[in-house]
């Protein structure tokens, strides 16, 4: 009776997933979802460059203001007027805020329909941009020219923090161009990446004679040229869709995120410490993030550049900042991790995501021909700079050895000795540098690393496990380890596959006891290492965490950390956009100076296509990869990823209570594929494009709890049907 009922389902399951690929017309009922081209609702770009604001924060709006409204098309014209008082009454400057609906990049610009002035000068209208409400003020939350040490920036200082406009008399259309109406003064900054500007009425005294606070202007209508990349649905060569809605959304978050901080780099909207190098000016690069920064830092790329590749496949935006980057490398094989300060701001982690990053511009885009032109880049970095750090006694990379002891890293952490996180990372890189080795046939490359990435992952083991607490310490604290552990070497020695099965799995339960806060994971278990550090949390490292516990098959507590860190950032201001850092409460880390839109942030991009759609490269362009999916609560996912030789494609289902898996997929003609489906410990059966696989081909690893996975190798470009469901027969 149970054999019986359970052969129905597995019937009806099917009949259901095969009315997924059947026509419209044959009577079947389509899921939901599967009305064409269903994923372009979630697609977050402008439908154009010129984009308009979609409304005005009318509680912001004071002073003389008419028609506020009419700062959105269409809707008439605005007259902001203001004159001297001659009473003791405040004299509120006329201000309206605009919000263009959602975080965005590039140029304004203003329609004016005239000024007119009693006295001499024109009326002044000053500019302040802002990614959030809360940090709107009469200057912008972070602007390029703004020169206060406060701000951690020195900029070129033409501006005080806003953009100023001399609005002439007669009807024009201004344009926010970097520099100076009159010389020196009336000056405005040039791009910006915001939500929100305030417009008011008023004018700088240094700027007399040339503006004053009073007077009328019209303003006809506003917009923005958008200058990043433009991800319209058309440009989308990858993409992931699945039962769940609010995952869906994040993945095209993630995508608009990443093309925001991809752009053209400008001499002038980029970071304006001495970062613009002939050699990267004019190129299209991937930013650290939209509105601060703007500069390509590679260990941001270890994150952005995956997403860049799995949307819209633009690997030259990559490409364009390995290769330039390499091409700065020191003499004794440091790598820069960015052009600011002239190449020479010291990071100890960035050079192996130089090697990490190369490693998967050659395995996503296939770019064989980088590759091969910096090779000696990485033998150079891992062989010289990486030994000349590391500790003869224990192999460890050590900081304070060589140069490294007055060097940075992505947070800037005061740590010192053998710290796990530079040490498994190095683990990944020498490993990745070993893949890449094999495939160029330098056999002696591949071992030599091979051996070492062993070496170092045994020492890690060895020296850096606190059983106490069941978790990889972080550093010394003088003579003996600090009592503190953090998420990146935790979560990257599961990455890099330092530890063990059970030591992973008691990493990522310490992490979930220690480290969980209402809005992710935060990077340090205690204030040990640093002030406010167990409440501050990073979308970049946590993307580690989160594929850690993908990889160890804990899909339920990956996609619950996914829940609560985007969750956070996707329900409060701007929304959409995916952040720099979350500090305490929640709050934007960095407070005004945070970059709400930071390519570094985006990993449920890589992470869902990656592990619930489930496709992974490991060889070049893809010519060998893995199909498995770690589903999770997830009940069905389907979606693209693009190859240099053609797309992969993968649609899914299961039904997770009983066990039934169903997986279609193709992929381009010459590549490798190994598909691996989630077997359940109930009775099982696979069936390949309908046929039972003979039990030889069986292969199953992975967590006996779970039921481990069934692999079937794939050679062609035919399109393969797996399911998983009950015996058929005796
Ligand atoms: C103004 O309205 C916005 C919502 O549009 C709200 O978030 C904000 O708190 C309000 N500010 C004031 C000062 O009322
Ligand atoms: C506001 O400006 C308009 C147009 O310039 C003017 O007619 C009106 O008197 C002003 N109102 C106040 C309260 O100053
Ligand atoms: C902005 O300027 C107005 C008057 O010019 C002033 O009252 C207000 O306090 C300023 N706001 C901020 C946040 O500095
Ligand atoms: C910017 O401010 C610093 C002090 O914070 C000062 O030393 C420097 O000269 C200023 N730069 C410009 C261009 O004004
Ligand atoms: C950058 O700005 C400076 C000062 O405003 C200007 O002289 C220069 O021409 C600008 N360069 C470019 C490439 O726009
Ligand atoms: C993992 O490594 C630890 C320490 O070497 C060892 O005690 C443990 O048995 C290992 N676990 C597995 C599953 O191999
Ligand atoms: C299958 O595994 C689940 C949980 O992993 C367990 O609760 C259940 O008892 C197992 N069933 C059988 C038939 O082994």
């Amino acid at each position: 009776m149970v054999f019986l009922r359970s052969l129905l389902l597995f019937h009806s399951f099917t009949y259901q997933w095969n009315a997924i690929d059947a026509a419209p017309d044959d009577g079947q009922t389509r899921l939901a979802s599967e009305a064409p081209g269903d994923w372009q609702k979630y697609v977050r770009s402008p439908s154009n460059r010129i984009v308009y604001p979609a409304r005005i924060v009318a509680n912001y709006t004071q002073g003389n203001v008419t028609n506020p409204r009419g700062l959105l098309t269409g809707k008439g014209s605005t007259l902001f007027t203001r004159t001297p008082r001659t009473t003791s009454a405040p004299d509120l400057p006329p201000t309206v805020v605009v919000d263009f609906g959602q975080n965005i990049a590039g140029y304004l610009s203003i329609s004016f329909g005239g000024s007119y002035n009693s006295t001499p000068g024109r009326p002044g209208i000053r500019l302040a941009f802002s990614e959030t409400l809360e940090y709107l003020g009469n200057v912008s939350d972070f602007s390029r020219g703004y020169n206060s040490s406060d701000r951690h920036i020195q900029g070129d200082a033409i501006t005080p923090g806003s953009d100023q406009i001399a609005v002439a008399a007669k009807p024009y259309t201004w344009t926010d161009d970097h520099g100076c109406q009159y010389g020196s003064q009336v000056c405005a900054d040039g791009l910006h990446g915001f939500r929100y500007v305030k417009v008011y009425l008023d004018a700088l005294e240094t700027d007399a004679p040339y503006t004053t606070s009073y007077g009328e202007v019209s303003i006809e209508s506003m917009s923005l040229n958008f200058t990043p990349y433009l991800g319209t649905p058309d440009t989308f060569t990858g993409w992931f869709e699945s039962s769940d809605d609010q995952l869906n959304q994040w993945w095209f978050d993630g995508v608009y995120t990443t093309d925001l901080c991809t752009d053209t780099f400008g001499v002038n909207d980029t970071d304006p410490r001495n970062s613009a190098s002939p050699s990267i000016v004019g190129k299209l690069v991937l930013h650290d993030g939209a509105k601060r920064d703007r500069d390509p830092y590679v260990g941001d790329l270890a994150v952005s550049s995956r997403t860049s590749y799995l949307s819209h496949n633009v690997p030259q935006a990559s490409r364009n900042v390995l290769a330039d980057l390499a091409d700065h490398q020191r003499s004794d094989g440091w790598i820069p991790p960015a052009s600011i300060n002239g190449y020479t701001l010291p990071l100890v982690d960035y050079p192996l995501w130089w090697v990490v990053c190369s490693y998967d511009l050659f395995m996503y885009a296939g770019d064989t021909a980088y590759i091969r032109q910096y090779y000696p880049n990485i033998i150079k970095v891992l062989d010289t700079f990486y030994e000349s750090i590391t500790d003869p006694r224990t192999q460890l990379l050590s900081k304070g050895f060589g140069v490294s002891g007055g060097y940075g890293d992505y947070a800037f952490i005061g740590r010192t000795g053998p710290v796990t996180y530079y040490n498994a990372l190095y683990v990944l890189a020498l490993q990745n540098a070993a893949t890449i080795a094999k495939f160029l046939s330098k056999e002696g490359d591949a071992t030599r690393w091979a051996v070492r990435a062993q070496t170092v992952s045994a020492a890690i083991n060895t020296y850096n496990f606190d059983s106490g607490v069941g978790a990889f310490y972080d550093g010394t604290c003088g003579d003996s380890y600090c009592n503190s552990h953090a998420q990146d070497g935790n979560s990257l020695s599961i990455v890099a596959g330092v530890a063990n099965s059970s030591r992973a799995h008691s990493v990522l339960s310490y992490l979930s006891k220690a480290n969980a806060r209402p809005y992710g994971n935060a990077f340090y278990d205690n204030d040990v290492v640093g002030g406010g550090y167990s409440q501050r949390v990073y979308a970049f490292i946590s993307y580690f965490e989160i594929e850690a516990r993908f990889i160890m098959g804990l899909a339920d507590s990956a996609l619950e950390e996914i829940r609560r860190l985007y969750g956070w950032m996707s329900t409060h201001d701007p929304g959409i956009t995916q952040w720099e850092g979350i500090g305490p409460n929640g709050q934007p880390y960095e407070a005004d100076y945070t970059s709400m839109a930071h390519g570094w942030a985006t990993g449920i991009v890589p992470v869902l296509t990656n592990y619930v759609l489930g496709v992974i490269p490991s060889g070049p362009g893809f010519s060998v990869y893995t199909i498995k999916p770690v589903p999770g609560d997830v009940e069905w996912a389907k979606g693209v990823v693009p190859t240099p030789k053609g797309p992969i494609t993968v649609n899914w289902q299961q039904n997770r209570v009983l066990g039934l898996f169903y997986l279609t997929a193709t992929a381009p003609t010459g590549s490798q594929g190994t598909i691996c489906v989630p077997v359940s410990n109930l009775s099982v059966a696979v069936y390949l494009d309908s046929k039972p696989i003979p039990n030889n081909i069986h292969k199953r690893d992975g967590e006996v709890g779970s039921g481990g996975y069934v692999s079937v190798s794939i050679e062609d470009s035919l399109t393969h049907t797996i399911s998983v469901g009950y015996k058929l027969g005796p």
